[in-house]
């Protein structure tokens, strides 16, 4: 957390680290259900932090849920890079976050199903139990299980690791309009926006951006139709001197 009295020097030493955060996109769930996807420790890992009381299907066992950042195509595989997640409800208050993707040629699994007890494949009925692991079908292995842990506020957070997001952020000098650049790999299919908070008790609320230096902070997000060979370049001016700066992916139900 910064303080508030922070210097701008300090500031831009934490936006390095500060990589970026992922949001459920549907209107009911932008404020409640956020991802944080940030370094910890040297090898980045994306954290998909959830309220269970913003999911109803997740108040009682059996329930699950499948988020994505992208599509699902017509193929049943995801149409951006990211994974979906299927989140499940064990027995008490236990949850299960699997890697959608079937390990026998990709296709994006179905929720838990109660009245079959199992989460089936669409392409070749795969078939994995709650937690993921493999029934039977041709897959043969079991889903990819990511760790979950929960806190006493009510959260459970996942940890996504291949779903990093490595921003860095260059100070912009002489350049009144925005001070900051943020640089990443963009993907195709994916929608990213900037959000920002100036404590770390506040939840962080999307700023505007642009996409040259001297043109006016106005894209709320970016969502690009091909992946660039280059780094993608966004510049922002924080609504505050102080605070944390952070590109989010955002996540819905697919
Ligand atoms: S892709 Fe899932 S069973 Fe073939």
């Amino acid at each position: 957390m910064l303080s508030p009295l922070s210097t701008r020097r300090e500031v831009v030493k934490s936006f390095l680290w500060a990589t970026a955060l992922s949001v459920v996109g549907q209107k009911v769930l932008s404020q409640s259900v956020t991802g944080h996807i940030h370094p910890a420790g040297p090898v980045y890992k994306g954290l998909l932090k959830l309220k269970i009381a913003d999911f109803p299907v997740l108040g009682a066992a059996n329930g699950s849920l499948r988020l994505g950042s992208s599509a699902i195509g017509s193929d049943k595989n995801p149409v951006g890079i990211y994974p979906p997640v299927i989140i499940n409800r064990g027995a008490g208050n236990s949850f299960f976050a699997v890697d959608a993707r079937c390990p026998h040629a990709g296709c994006v699994v179905g929720t838990y199903k109660s009245t079959v007890s199992c989460m089936t494949c669409p392409c070749h009925s795969s078939k994995f139990k709650l937690d993921g692991t493999y029934i039977n079908g041709p897959a043969n292995i079991s889903l990819i299980r990511f760790p979950v842990s929960q806190d006493q506020l009510g959260f459970i957070t996942i940890e996504i690791e291949e779903m990093s997001v490595n921003v860095t952020i260059k100070p912009l000098s002489g350049n009144p309009r925005h001070p900051f650049k943020l640089t990443f790999l963009a993907f195709e299919n994916i929608t990213y926006e900037v959000r920002f908070r100036a404590f770390n008790s506040q939840t962080s609320r999307v700023v505007p951006f642009a996409l040259t230096s001297d043109s006016p902070s106005q894209q709320s997000s970016l969502l690009l139709t091909t992946t660039p060979n280059d780094d993608t370049s966004l510049f922002i001016d924080p609504p505050t001197e102080n605070g944390l700066i952070q590109v989010a992916i955002q996540m819905r139900t697919v």
